[in-house]
């Protein structure tokens, strides 16, 4: 079990996008403590979701942590571009390019905290050599590109390995896909201190049950 601060970080791209500003407001509400800011670029990932200009539009509506999920490469030319627009931990995936040390000294460089997310092939032996120039992990428990996919249960020994390598770093351990209530105990209980929900917060876009959902998943 992590000793770190639990965190849970509703994905907006599960959010209606007609009416993101007052979906952000009901997570913010219903207790969620930061907000999980997914963009994919249809080239990294097979799928386009949305990109600064959005993003800076929300930063206006609460003051939690935006932590910035980058899907996509190449990703430092757009590193300023998410910093200026608000974000707060701004995450490249490690398999995004062959510069993965630099563009954490970029993040860092901004004045953002900088993150590693792992796609599900990925080893957590990447992360060996950059690891203290990292602010937060990201291991993918689906593969990236779309909300509501099923957990893939290998990324429980990922989570294990990762704590492992983190030891007692000032570090988050967040996990991303699929995680719901009914595996926020085993995820936490292999090491991870944040956790990403997106269709288990933002399913069926009622907003008066979001506080319910977020509950649900923090007492699990
Ligand atoms: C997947 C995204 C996730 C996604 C999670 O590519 O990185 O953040 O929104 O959605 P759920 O929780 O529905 O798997
Ligand atoms: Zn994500």
């Amino acid at each position: 079990m992590s000793t770190r601060p639990l965190r849970i970080a509703p994905s907006i791209l599960s959010a209606d996008f007609s009416r993101l500003g007052d979906e952000v407001s009901a997570i913010v509400a219903g207790g969620a403590d930061y907000i999980h800011i997914d963009v994919m670029d249809g080239h990294f990932v097979p799928n386009i979701s949305f990109g600064a200009p959005i993003m800076k539009s929300i930063r206006g509506v609460t003051d939690k942590v935006f932590d910035v999920h980058l899907m996509i490469a190449p990703t430092d030319a757009y590193l300023a571009d998410f910093a200026h627009a608000g974000a707060d931990i701004i995450t490249v995936h490690a398999e995004a390019g062959p510069h993965l040390h630099r563009s954490l000294q970029a993040i860092r460089g901004l004045g953002k905290k900088a993150g590693v997310a792992l796609n599900p092939a990925t080893p957590v032996s990447v992360l060996q050599h950059v690891i203290d120039n990292v602010d937060l992990v990201l291991i993918m428990s689906v593969n990236p590109g779309f909300g509501g996919q099923s957990f893939i249960p290998e990324a429980i020994t990922k989570i294990r390995q990762a704590k492992a390598l983190i030891g007692g770093r000032d570090i988050d351990l967040e996990v991303d896909g699929g995680v719901s209530a009914e595996n926020a105990r085993e995820i936490v209980d292999a090491g991870a201190n944040v956790l990403v929900a997106g269709s288990a917060v933002y399913g069926g876009n009622d907003p008066k049950t979001y506080a319910g959902r977020i509950a649900a998943i923090r007492d699990a």
